[in-house]
């Protein structure tokens, strides 16, 4: 057994799919992710969604003036394909560096998608300039078809929309978002291993926790209902095997995607783990159990700009092996600024891994 090193200096992480909400929750969840990632590509799916360039550079805005006071974070914005957006559009705010990608939700496939894309083939004019400019496409790889079992929709979407599409648009950038199945992991490295350097996936550290058990231990859980669901313990692994495979392909991703309570605890609770605030011990406790820990900074730090073509990061974050209580729920949320509503204490997000004991904790003094 190889020894554990009792710290680890990592280059600054980036998390390359994230909800940060609005208003009083986007001011009571943004320091989670702002504590421990340079930058983050932010998901649009708002109400209504961020479907064009003004709306991005407001929300962009909105969340520069709710980061705490002397924290450095760059928001990186995308955009909420519909069946009608323009392509001029999507290609003026590509050009000025206020889209970095574009977001594709087939429709009604998750939380704020019933705006998304209701057939591929309406927005090929889209994909044809998104090629044409270089912008990458952010995929919710999920078929929508209700008769489709929803433990199979995510490998059912690469036979049937993802391959095709990729015939069609050869020269697209493509992440494959959030992945949770064997048949992903497999079709991504095979891309890579063939020399296909346009396609990517995230994988965040609730997929590669937990299995489906976690949503019925005990009754049901809602805490660990999201979607794409967790799926079988051999998908787990498959995902653990990816993101700790060293290859350039797999990224980290935490799709962290907060709730209010009322929105979680109810007869149609809504998908989502918020995650953001111990998302990086989290997957250190991965690549450990790995044996991985030497390939923790290309995942978390190195193959997502790489693939995004940014700039690393220069500054570092060190994670030292010390044990830290996680609470249940996220710490007091920053006050708002008069005249604006806060976050009602019923309301606060629950932490994944809250109650647990981890052990890694980032020295920051925050
Ligand atoms: O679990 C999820 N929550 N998956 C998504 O695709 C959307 C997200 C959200 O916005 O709540
Ligand atoms: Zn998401």
């Amino acid at each position: 057994m190889a020894e554990v090193p009792t710290s680890l200096v990592l280059r600054r992480p980036d998390d390359w799919h994230v909800h940060l909400r609005d208003g009083a929750m986007l001011r009571a969840v943004l320091p989670a992710t702002a504590r421990t990632f340079a930058r983050a590509i932010v998901m649009p799916n708002l109400r209504p969604p961020v479907t064009s360039v003004d709306a991005a550079e407001a929300y962009r805005s909105r969340i520069l003036e709710s980061l705490p006071e002397g924290i450095s974070f760059e928001p990186l914005m995308t955009a909420y394909l519909t069946d009608d957006l323009d392509p001029d559009e999507l290609a003026r705010g590509f050009a000025q560096d206020v889209f970095r990608a574009a977001k594709l939700y087939p429709a009604n496939a998750t939380t704020n998608s019933a705006a998304g894309v209701s057939d591929l083939s309406r927005i090929s004019s889209v994909l044809t300039c998104m090629e044409a400019i270089d912008m990458p496409l952010l995929i919710h790889g999920e078929v929508t078809d209700p008769d489709v079992d929803v433990f199979d929709r995510e490998a059912l979407f690469i036979e049937r929309h993802l391959k095709p599409l990729r015939q069609r648009h050869p020269r697209l950038r493509i992440v494959l978002e959030h992945i949770t199945t064997e048949e992903s992991a497999i079709y991504i490295r095979e891309a890579y291993q063939s020399g296909d350097d346009r396609i990517a996936a995230t994988i965040t550290p609730h997929h590669l926790h937990l299995n489906r058990n976690a949503m019925f231990m005990g009754g049901l859980r809602s805490d660990f209902y999201c979607l794409p669901v967790v799926k079988r313990e051999c998908h787990r692994r498959a995902l653990v095997n990816a993101a700790t495979s060293g290859l350039p392909c797999f990224f980290l991703g935490t799709d962290s995607a907060p709730h209010p309570r009322s929105g979680k605890e109810s007869s149609c609770g809504c998908a989502g783990i918020f995650n953001s605030l111990h998302a990086l011990e989290s997957y250190a406790v991965i690549f450990e159990q790995e044996n991985a820990l030497g390939r923790l900074e290309g995942f978390a730090s190195e193959h997502g700009p790489n693939f995004y073509r940014l700039p690393l990061n220069e500054d570092t974050v060190t994670l030292v092996r010390r044990d830290q209580q996680v609470p249940l729920k996220l710490r007091e949320p920053p006050s708002p600024p008069t005249g604006e509503e806060s976050l009602p204490e019923t309301e606060w997000p629950v932490l994944f891994h809250g109650g647990e004991i981890l052990p890694w904790s980032i020295e920051c003094g925050c």
